[in-house]
């Protein structure tokens, strides 16, 4: 049995290019675009890492919709179509066929304060956060992000609004906000209190129900409104 797969071809301006490939049972879109790139044609750019779901850089747009290719197999996205059309992910710039330029993205991430400052030195033991804390029942969800891009790309606010921050990056400052060990509170809530911040959200769910990890962005953003708006009732922003 064979599969008809367009392809994405160039950068912001290009062409979809048609291949024929072998079908296997269990075969993933990832695996048609690696036998596309092996066999085919070794000009074709794409990125991938660890081929489990774990690294967060094989996701592309599949017959129209963002998903991670290496967990995501032909029969689950072919239903009742012959072909299978693969394109870069929506919302960043395109370097040269299936490869996103991912700078804008993280980016943003460190506009939202992403990054872990604690409140401890290296001399301290470690602080312990128990389980059964609410704080961490509120976020343990949110920490399995891989950073994927697939949510930035399925936001229809990020395509109207190049500047608002995006799910996966509020969805990182919300972990951290909840994290008892962070020392940024303040400082992070005031970087995503902003336009483009988490008041932008439109709360679509698009992020929600493309997240391969079955992270809820949005329920993390609804977290950042009430965080904002009850620092803002005592005076503190
Ligand atoms: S819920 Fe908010 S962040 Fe998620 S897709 Fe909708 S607008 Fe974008
Ligand atoms: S929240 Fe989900 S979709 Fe968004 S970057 Fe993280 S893992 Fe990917
Ligand atoms: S290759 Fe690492 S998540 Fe797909």
């Amino acid at each position: 049995m064979r599969l008809r797969v367009k392809v994405w071809r160039g950068s912001a301006e290009g062409s979809f290019q048609a291949f024929d490939v072998p079908r296997h049972a269990s075969q993933t879109v990832l695996d048609v675009v690696t036998h596309i790139q092996r066999v085919l044609d070794p000009t074709l750019a794409y990125r991938f890492a660890c081929r489990v779901g774990m690294c967060g850089s094989c996701a592309m747009t599949v017959n129209g919709q963002p998903r991670w290719t290496c967990r995501t197999h032909v029969d689950s996205v072919l239903q009742d179509q012959e072909e299978i059309t693969i394109a870069p992910l929506r919302n960043l710039p395109v370097i040269r066929d299936l490869v996103t330029d991912m700078r804008e993205f993280f980016d943003k991430w460190a506009k939202a304060k992403g990054s872990f400052e604690g409140k401890r030195s290296r001399r301290d033991d470690f602080e312990k956060i128990s389980p059964e804390s609410e704080n961490r029942q509120k976020v343990d969800a949110g920490i399995e992000c891989i950073g994927c891009g697939v949510c930035y790309s399925a936001c229809d606010v990020v395509a109207w609004n190049p500047d608002y921050l995006g799910p996966a990056a509020l969805n990182r400052a919300w972990t951290l906000v909840r994290d008892e060990r962070n020392a940024r509170g303040l400082e992070r809530l005031r970087a995503v209190a902003g336009d483009a911040g988490c008041h932008a959200c439109h709360t679509h769910m698009s992020c929600t129900e493309r997240c391969p990890k079955n992270i809820s962005p949005t329920a993390a953003i609804a977290g950042l409104k009430q965080a904002v708006f009850a620092a803002v009732l005592k005076g503190r922003l």
